[in-house]
């Protein structure tokens, strides 16, 4: 039976980063949905359809098959793994304080429904790569091409000039 995983996060916007964790998954479980969470704590600069929409682009443009690319707009992550059936909640991390941040909530995650976490380390090229820091240095007209695919970019690029 093959194993489903499911790769939440915010996504706002996907960097190569999460590309690379999402690339390297693919070879070890049956099926990975992506899940674009809708985090009440964080104000993003993409709606939950439009990062929906951009990841299902860029997994075209990375040539990366056999991945769903969902929406969790609200409710907990797990009872929406439980409703697809998915035995594995899949996390990159990058350094220690990505563990602090991500621990609890595997932990929390296994109280709830039994659901185990598996973290992927993150290609040390793409070790200190986030979201928030690449949405930073283009706001402030910085280069930020060797973070993300050329859709990504655009998209990013756009949104910040309107
Ligand atoms: O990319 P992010 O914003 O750091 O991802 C955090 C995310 C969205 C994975 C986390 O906030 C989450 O799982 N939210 C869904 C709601 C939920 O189940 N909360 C309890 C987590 S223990």
């Amino acid at each position: 039976m093959k194993t489903v995983a499911i790769y939440p996060g915010s996504f706002d916007p996907i960097t190569l980063g999460h590309l690379s964790v999402l690339k390297r998954a693919v070879g070890i479980f049956g099926e990975i949905a992506v899940v674009v969470v809708h985090n009440p704590n964080k104000s993003p600069l993409f709606s939950s359809k439009e990062r929906v929409e951009m990841i299902s682009q860029t997994l075209v443009e990375a040539k990366i098959d056999g991945v769903r690319v969902l929406e969790l707009e609200s409710g907990l992550l797990v009872d929406f793994a439980r409703d697809l059936n998915a035995k594995v909640i899949l996390k990159g991390f990058r350094s220690e304080s990505d563990i602090e941040y991500e621990l609890p909530m595997a932990q929390v995650n296994r109280d709830l429904t039994s659901i185990e976490t598996v973290f992927l380390p993150s290609e040390p090229e793409y070790g200190y790569v986030s979201s928030s820091l690449v949405k930073e240095v283009a706001k402030l007209g910085g280069d930020v091409s060797q973070y993300l695919t050329k859709s990504i970019e655009k998209a990013l690029v756009e949104r910040l000039q309107k």
